[in-house]
């Protein structure tokens, strides 16, 4: 294992994610404006041997934890040959995806059998009007379905990812506490973040220590657990290699592959950017007034 993953607080990125592509089959208010996104030119796109490609030099140098995101991944064609591929590298450990669950329970137990060993599904209301309002499509029921076939086939836990926001969903938060105590579910809350093109604003984020709040007073005797120490911070985006969310810097992996750049140049041009990542990221309010992209662009 090379020092290409160690930024210059002396972390070492053991985590991944790569965004497969911008297509959605839903419309989050949170995510991207109601006319949707302009998509990029699929020409732009890594191709599944460049993904394979790039992420076995990740492995090699010490990842052994891949997310595949989106947009939504498994609206790719060649997703289970995605999978397939990336679980049998040698030295990864997990291969998750993060998905919004919509055609997921028919696609599930062969991607099971293609090596996809954790799922993180998006639910942000148990109610089904609400959800249509929210993602501008129906479909709750179907989500629903798809977490209940993820229980099924084995995932344990299955994690839902649920964010927060004031007026829409916040008094639902207990609810969803309530739902992990009959299932092997983890729920995640995610406070509500700034975005280009969604409908953020400060009244609307519901911050941790409240949600928190919310939950102790619910419930009693909650336990800390210690967490694992991997971060959100790493993305493949139109080819670009991005070590921060909200940070501007990206680096561009595409071209200096499709150009024959030996391994060796791409682990340098890696490490370079890994070096530039900052301590954490400036907070809330200062990332609402910085340069920003939709989340659909950057990938989830
Ligand atoms: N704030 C918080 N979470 C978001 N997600 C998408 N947009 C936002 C936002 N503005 C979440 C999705 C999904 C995960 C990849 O990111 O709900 O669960
Ligand atoms: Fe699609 Fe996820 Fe964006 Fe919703 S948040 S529109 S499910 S990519």
């Amino acid at each position: 294992v090379s020092d290409m993953l160690v930024d210059t607080f002396g972390r070492l990125h053991t985590y991944l994610r790569i965004s497969l592509t911008e297509r959605c089959n839903l419309r989050c208010q949170y995510c991207m404006p109601a006319e949707g996104v302009e998509l990029t030119h699929s020409p732009h796109l890594l191709s599944q041997n460049e993904i394979i490609h790039l992420a076995n030099l990740f492995v090699s140098s010490g990842v052994d934890k891949i997310r595949l995101t989106g947009g939504e991944p498994t609206i790719r064609k060649d997703i289970e040959e995605i999978c397939l591929r990336l679980s049998t590298l040698k030295g990864l450990k997990t291969l998750a995806m993060t998905t919004n669950g919509i055609t997921l329970a028919r696609k599930l137990p062969k991607l099971k059998e293609s090596g996809l060993s954790a799922l993180n599904i998006s639910l942000d209301t148990l109610i089904p009007a609400k959800f249509e309002f929210m993602t501008r499509r129906k479909g709750h029921e179907r989500v629903i379905e798809s977490i209940n076939a993820a229980i099924d086939l084995g995932y344990n836990p299955v994690k839902v990812n649920c964010v927060v926001m004031r007026g829409f969903n916040d008094d639902e938060i207990c609810d969803f506490v309530e739902w992990t105590r009959e299932k092997p579910i983890n729920v995640r809350f995610i406070e509500f973040m700034p975005f280009d093109g969604n409908v953020w604003n400060v009244k609307k984020l519901v911050p941790y220590s409240e949600m928190l709040d919310r939950v102790v007073k619910r419930f009693t005797g909650l336990k800390r657990i210690k967490d694992h120490p991997t971060d959100t911070a790493k993305n493949f985006t139109d080819g670009n290699f991005k070590v921060c969310l909200f940070g501007p810097s990206e680096v561009n992996l595409r071209d200096p592959l499709r150009c024959g750049v030996d391994d060796n140049e791409l682990k340098e041009i890696i490490g370079a950017a890994v070096k530039r990542k900052t301590a954490s990221h400036a907070g809330m309010f200062d990332i609402a007034k910085t340069p920003n992209r939709p989340m659909i662009h950057i990938g989830g």
